[in-house]
């Protein structure tokens, strides 16, 4: 039986894989935004909760506490996130998207660190296909999409930065114990376009979305098997996994350099809580 924190775990996949996990006998720890949503999720399988709005880092500060208290982390899945509809920035003064996909989750893993490490965990980042669609222009000096702002580039920048951030964990933790992955859930029907614009909401909400995506069920299996899997046997550290197959990703960064200093800029972001 594994320890398995799930943040995002309120709704969709996170919530889907929280329940296929349960069912497979794993102790699975909810974490999510809403605490209606959370708490209702968490008494349906009596399992524990808590609560973090990725806006505001003090919240992710207070999360990881909260997470130490468990003996043991086997898994950590990033999973919390979500597309925007207008740039705007959060209270501690970053880009929304990005704050919310991949520095909340930078900052929670850095903050567990000494305990993933000990407990040689898996550490899952939920990406997207959206980092090969809309990620071809990330550039890592403008991580806060200051430059020509368009939601969904800033999305699939969000989501190629979350693979980046898989192999730089890897590359530095890897000999420490820890194993890094991330995978493309494909296009779901979830609560994932409630914030994001119009059009990409009328595709999620409307009987149409029944033509292109696929349940949160069937998608949180890839979730699943990540965080039940044995790393190295199921899957490779440091790669992206698209259903079972590795996902090709199109940004080349084939010395690792970008990937680094991505890790470097987050780092200085969030350094006053580390
Ligand atoms: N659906 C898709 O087609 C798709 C495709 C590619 C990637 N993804 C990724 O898959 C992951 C899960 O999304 P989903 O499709 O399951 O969407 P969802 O149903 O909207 O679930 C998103 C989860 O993230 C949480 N969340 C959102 N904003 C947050 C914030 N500011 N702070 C903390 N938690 C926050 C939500 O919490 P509350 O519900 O409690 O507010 C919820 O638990 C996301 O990372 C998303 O980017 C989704």
């Amino acid at each position: 039986m594994k320890t398995i924190v799930i943040t995002g775990a309120s709704d969709g996949i996170g919530a889907a894989s929280a329940r296929q996990l349960k069912a497979l006998g794993h102790r699975v720890i909810i974490v999510g935004r809403s605490p209606q949503k959370t708490e209702r999720l968490a008494k349906e399988l009596d399992a524990p909760f808590h609560i973090a709005d990725y806006t505001r880092l003090s919240e992710v500060v207070r999360l990881a506490e909260e997470l130490r208290q468990y003996p043991k982390i086997d898994v950590l899945a990033n999973n919390a996130g979500g597309a925007q509809n207008k740039r705007s920035l959060t209270e501690d003064g970053f880009e929304r998207t990005f704050q919310i996909n991949l520095l909340g989750g930078f900052l929670l893993t850095n903050l567990l660190l000494e305990k993933l490490c000990e407990s040689r965990a898996t550490v899952i980042q939920t990406s997207s296909i959206a980092a090969n669609l809309f990620g071809s222009g990330f550039d890592v000096d403008d991580l806060q999409s200051e430059r020509n702002y368009k939601a969904f580039d800033a999305y699939g920048a969000a989501k190629l930065e979350d693979i980046l951030f898989t192999r730089e964990l890897q590359r530095r933790y890897g000999e420490k114990g820890i194993c890094a992955v991330a995978f493309e859930p494909g296009v779901v029907r979830t609560n994932f376009a409630s914030e994001s614009t119009p059009l990409v909401k009328f595709m999620y909400h409307s009987p149409l979305k029944y033509l292109f995506t696929i349940s949160p069920n069937k998608s949180a299996k890839r979730l699943t098997s990540l965080a039940a899997g044995t790393p190295g046997i199921d899957f490779l550290p440091g790669e992206v996994y698209s259903s079972k197959k590795r996902m090709k990703l199109k940004f080349r960064d084939p010395d690792g350099k970008i990937a680094k200093a991505l890790w470097d800029s987050c780092l200085k972001m969030v350094e006053k809580y580390l």
